[in-house]
């Protein structure tokens, strides 16, 4: 791929916003967070924004900046996040996650560039200020632009809320654009229209009051490591279905015709299981793998400790075991809801001889946009000249918690125009994202601006 100078240049600048350390749910890390709060408003002050601002929030700040061309025409909200995951393990990294290079892989033969946050979200982010930049090198903006770019996306954007209720005349808009998404594949783009809640527990598993040498003791009291792992693995039945009472209550079902539908992109099991390096896929029976990662809700154990897990052999029962577990949710279920679901279940399966505690540590609601907007229409065009072939709508798995908020508090619909392939690998070590993805997704948002205002003109 050869590059024009411009491109090398957005390029290079991407390759210095990837090497802040942003990692939102490290407290070691908040001046770099800070640091890439300032260098996202810099970037806004770059490319010619009007009241750029790094505002504070009691966690991380917030990025905000407006290109406000005419009161009489629509204006887009940009909502992206410059805060990373933490890239543990880092060990499994080829090449330091903050030290950006460029490698080609079979997936991006005309290369990659692989960093914690290339794609989720600083490469994704970052797309949309350099198509305003392209755009304005050009002639002009075909409507009002805000950036609204947070640091606790990743942490569950816990202080987003009240920022958006505090700042509702400067947040006003008719239609919020992400970046955050995916697309599927370059020759058969999707569009993401639909996001899974989340709903995010922390237990406490407490036996005896102290550690016990586990062969004075063991065999006469309940080991909590035991006692936790049995309840974790009462949670699903022999179908993998959650057994939390319940549950399933308000989850939506589908006829026939909308699960066709759904599956328009379906996934194709090889790849998936080759790419993954498995014999087989486990999910909830009577449904496709697409289904099982988008229209069904699900519960994972995301970390387990206790004990000893140090180098050698302890014997020992410890007093304490935990775990963190989520649930991913869909239509209709209440996060809220859910997690008090879980919790007093959680509580009620505890056996005898142990103490069991349940923490909330954040959640968010499911969402689905649909299709018949002038904003997905937009989209929809804008894919299709670039990639010269219509997306399909697809429903996603991953959860953006501000993303039903934004509707709730705003009353507007988000489009997700995401470019991220799942190979990627977020939240995984080797993170990366395409070049030409990267481009492309430029070329696509720059184009979302004149369609938009285009089927806005003819709605008005
Ligand atoms: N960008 C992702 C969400 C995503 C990725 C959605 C790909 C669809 C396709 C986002 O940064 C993320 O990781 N969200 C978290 C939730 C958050 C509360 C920590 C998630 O989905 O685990
Ligand atoms: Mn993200
Ligand atoms: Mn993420």
């Amino acid at each position: 791929m050869t590059l024009s100078d411009q491109q090398q240049k957005q390029l290079n600048e991407l390759i210095e916003f990837l090497k802040i350390p942003s990692i939102s749910a490290d407290s070691n890390y908040t001046n770099d967070v800070r640091l890439a709060a300032k260098w996202v408003a810099d970037s806004l002050q770059e490319i010619g924004c009007q009241e750029v601002e790094v505002i504070n929030t009691p966690g991380h700040p917030v990025v905000y900046g407006e290109l406000m061309v005419d009161n009489s025409l629509p204006t887009v909200l940009v909502y992206g996040h410059y805060d990373v995951q933490p890239p543990d393990p880092v060990a499994l990294w080829d090449s330091p996650p903050f030290d950006p290079v460029i490698k080609a892989t079979e997936i991006h033969p005309e290369g990659a560039l692989f960093a914690r946050g290339a794609c989720d979200d600083k490469g994704q982010l970052f797309m949309h200020v350099k198509a305003v930049e392209n755009i304005l090198s050009q002639g002009e903006l075909a409507c009002n632009i805000k950036f609204m770019i947070e640091g606790e996306e990743e942490v569950g954007s816990d202080n987003l809320e009240n920022f958006i209720k505090g700042h509702l005349e400067k947040l006003k808009c008719d239609l919020i654009l992400i970046s955050d998404t995916g697309i599927n594949s370059l020759q058969k783009p999707a569009i993401t229209t639909g996001l899974r809640g989340l709903s995010y527990m922390e237990v406490t598993v407490t036996g005896p009051n102290r550690d016990l040498h586990s062969g004075l003791y063991g065999g006469t009291v309940a080991n909590p490591i035991n006692m936790l792992c049995e309840m974790i693995a009462s949670l699903h039945d022999e179908n993998y279905q959650i057994t939390i009472p319940n549950f399933y209550d308000t989850v939506k079902t589908y006829t026939a015709e909308q699960r066709n539908d759904i599956e328009k992109a379906p996934i194709d099991n090889e790849a998936f299981k080759a790419a993954l390096d498995l014999e087989a896929l486990h999910g909830e029976e009577g449904y496709t793998t697409l289904e099982r990662k988008s229209i069904r809700p699900t519960l994972d154990v995301n970390g387990i400790w206790g004990g000893y897990t140090g180098e050698g052999a302890k014997t020992v029962i410890p007093s304490k075991a935990h775990a963190k577990i989520s649930m991913r949710l869909v239509p209709n279920q209440q996060w809220d809801e859910i997690s008090k679901l879980f919790a007093t279940h959680f509580k009620k399966i505890a056996p005898k001889g142990v103490r069991v505690e349940v923490t909330t540590h954040h959640g968010g609601q499911p969402y689905v946009t649909p299709t018949n907007t002038i904003g997905y229409q937009a989209a929809s065009k804008s894919y299709e000249s670039v990639f010269g072939i219509t997306p399909v709508a697809l429903r996603d798995g991953g959860s953006i918690p501000i993303v039903p908020m934004f509707e709730e508090v705003l009353g507007c619909k988000t489009i997700l125009m995401g470019f991220g392939l799942d190979s990627d690998a977020i939240h995984s070590p080797n993170e990366h994202y395409g070049i030409k993805n990267f481009f492309l997704g430029i070329e696509t948002i720059s184009q979302f601006y004149d369609n938009y205002v285009a089927l806005w003109k003819a709605q008005h």
